[in-house]
């Protein structure tokens, strides 16, 4: 496909898409989010990728939010027409995502970090929902997705001043995985997703979705689910191959059956 606000590229079973309006800070408007889910929804379907990871262009964002400038003059009809469907495909994708933070994750794009499934962030990155500052609230999950990890207290300050927050905070309160030097961010990040991607594919699709389960069950529920997909796995091939390697001490060589 011909992306006009995305790159996108391969590193062995790794999918890279990078927002790409590094003068806008990769802003987020309509199109960049419509072509985001387009390339998001490719790599899901190719059984040869395992891991997506997600970065911005430039030195200084991950994405700055929503395109201001797009949104000014909308009306709530406009908003509803212009492309809320992408974020439910974001949602809806199987494999893992890891949000690669190089610098400002604010708004939209601090909610699209938080749409993925690890969060590395550089020393410098800084997020946050500022959108109190321009009027508006966080329209893509921040309330919900900011008060499921940190909680009522945190997230009210951070929601209702609109101040940002340091990549090093949000590892100490369980936001970020792991924060790295400005200039080994996409290797930190393609170590991870190689590891993930090395893993059984079925095994990881169905613990990434037990996870989520977590947000949307109670624990009985939660619980019940885990165990579906946890019997489901015993009728794979790599279920076998991963426990045959064990007995016979050599390394699984996994197939996606
Ligand atoms: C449109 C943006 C933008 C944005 C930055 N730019 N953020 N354009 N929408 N969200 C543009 C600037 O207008 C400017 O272009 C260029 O990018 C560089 O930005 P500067 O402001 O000159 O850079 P700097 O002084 O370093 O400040 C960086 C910044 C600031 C602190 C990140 O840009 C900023 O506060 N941006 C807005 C952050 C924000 O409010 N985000 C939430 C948006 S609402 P020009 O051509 O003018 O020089 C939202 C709702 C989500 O996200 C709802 C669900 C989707």
């Amino acid at each position: 496909a011909e992306y006009t606000s995305i790159l996108v590229e391969r590193n062995q079973r790794v999918g890279i898409v990078t927002l790409n309006r590094p003068k806008e800070l990769n802003a987020l408007n309509f199109q960049l989010v419509s072509e985001l889910a387009d390339a998001l929804e490719e790599f899901d379907r190719d059984e040869a990728i395992g891991c997506i990871i997600l970065t911005g262009a430039g030195e200084k964002a991950f994405a700055a939010g929503a395109d201001i400038k797009e949104m000014a003059d909308k009306s709530p009809v406009d908003m509803m027409l212009g492309g809320f469907d992408s974020w439910a495909r974001i949602r809806k994708i199987h494999k893992p995502l890891i949000a690669a933070v190089n610098g400002y994750a604010l708004g939209g794009g601090c909610e699209l970090a938080m749409h993925c499934d690890l969060i590395i962030a550089t020393e410098n990155a800084r997020f946050g929902q500022p959108e109190i500052l321009i009027g508006v609230i966080p329209g893509a999950g921040g309330t919900q997705r900011l008060a499921r990890t940190l909680g009522k207290y945190r997230t009210m300050e951070i929601v209702l001043t609109g101040s940002p927050i340091s990549a090093k905070e949000l590892e100490s309160l369980g936001l970020v995985n792991h924060v790295v030097p400005q200039g080994e961010l996409l290797n930190e990040a393609l170590k991870l997703a190689h590891k993930i991607a090395s893993q059984a594919p079925i095994a990881t699709r169905l613990a990434k979705e037990s996870v989520l389960a977590a947000f949307e069950t109670s624990l009985e529920e939660g619980l019940a689910i885990e165990l579906k997909n946890f019997f489901l796995l015993f009728s794979t091939e790599d279920m076998r191959e991963g426990m045959r390697a064990f007995i016979e001490k050599r390394q699984a060589n996994f197939q996606g059956k």
